[in-house]
């Protein structure tokens, strides 16, 4: 199934597809920036998808060509954001080295977020590891600000120099702000979210949103090959980028829908081009069996 649809000058191109598949049509060295929250390797039937096993055997079966892909289609200013958890980051870590190189391990970004505590023999899971790799030194990188925590005593003061050898403490209100580190704190998306759309494993657009703010610019191509609801789509929508992605789950479909990103037919090329080649066929037959026979 395929939605293309026109946003200004720009496009939203939906797909339910395996990835490899929507992949193998995109170009060369065309794609801005991937973002994938991909599969964890938790072994779990979320009810919209099954999760891979916990095997290192086969995530790197999954996970080997298509990556190996995205290397591929990614431009060399371009920049790809992996998210998933602690169950198979170290696992991805290698297999991203030996794709992207070492060398362009650009950083890992800790999504913290807090949860109902749960009675559990371990600590609690409370973050998200995302992958950070680039394919060269030119990425695009425009950065981010955040507001500076309350507790801190920087708050809205500077150190300045007096011009007589020594500082003083000046009161300012441009120093709230300060530089995004790796470790962001955005609240997951509970029951109640009014953003939630109930599909599982959902991302806050938040988080999307300070990815693609960071790593594109307006009019780029973003890409999601593991896209679920459709969230980031919606972002690409909202910050002006174009968006090329897909899901497997159909349900996804439905989804994207509720978002409002289309409200026309979906069309599914397979069943489409089986329909055309059946009736191309009982014609071919029909003109076969009229042109044979003695009027
Ligand atoms: C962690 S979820 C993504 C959730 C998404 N970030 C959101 O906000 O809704 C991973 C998704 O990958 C999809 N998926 C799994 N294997 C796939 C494949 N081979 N091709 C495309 N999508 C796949 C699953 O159906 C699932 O929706």
């Amino acid at each position: 199934m395929i939605v293309k649809e026109k946003i200004g000058e720009g496009f939203l191109d939906l797909r339910i597809c395996d990835n490899l598949e929507l992949m193998a049509e995109i170009k060369d060295n065309t794609v801005d920036l991937i973002y994938c929250d991909i599969l964890y390797g938790t072994g779990k039937d979320f009810g919209d998808y099954q999760d891979l096993k916990p095997i290192r055997s086969e995530i790197e079966k999954h996970y080997m060509p298509r990556v190996k892909e995205m290397y591929r289609i990614l431009k060399p200013t371009g920049s790809i954001y992996l998210q998933m958890d602690f169950r198979i980051n170290h696992w991805m870590r290698c297999l991203m080295d030996n794709v992207f190189g070492y060398d362009n391990f650009l950083n890992e970004i800790i999504w913290w977020y807090r949860r109902f505590p749960a009675k559990q023999k371990n600590y609690q899971a409370q973050h998200d590891n995302i992958m950070i790799y680039t394919k060269t030194k030119h990425h695009t990188y425009n950065e981010q600000w955040t507001e500076k925590s309350k507790k801190s005593s920087k708050l809205g003061k500077r150190l300045v120099d007096t011009g007589n050898g020594t500082r003083t403490t000046i009161f300012t209100n441009e120093e709230t702000k300060t530089r995004l580190g790796n470790v962001w704190e955005i609240s997951f998306l509970n029951s109640q979210a009014k953003e939630r759309l109930g599909y599982a494993t959902q991302k806050p657009k938040e988080l999307i949103e300070r990815i693609i703010k960071t790593s594109s610019n307006e009019g780029d191509l973003v890409a999601d090959f593991y896209a679920g609801s459709f969230t980031t789509a919606e972002v690409c929508k909202d910050l002006k980028r174009n968006f090329i992605g897909c899901d497997i789950n159909p349900n996804g479909f439905a989804k994207a829908k509720e978002r409002g990103l289309f409200n026309f037919i979906v069309y599914n090329v397979k069943y489409m081009s089986r329909f055309f080649y059946g009736l191309y066929l009982m014609l071919g037959i029909c003109i076969f069996y009229f042109l044979g026979r003695d009027f």
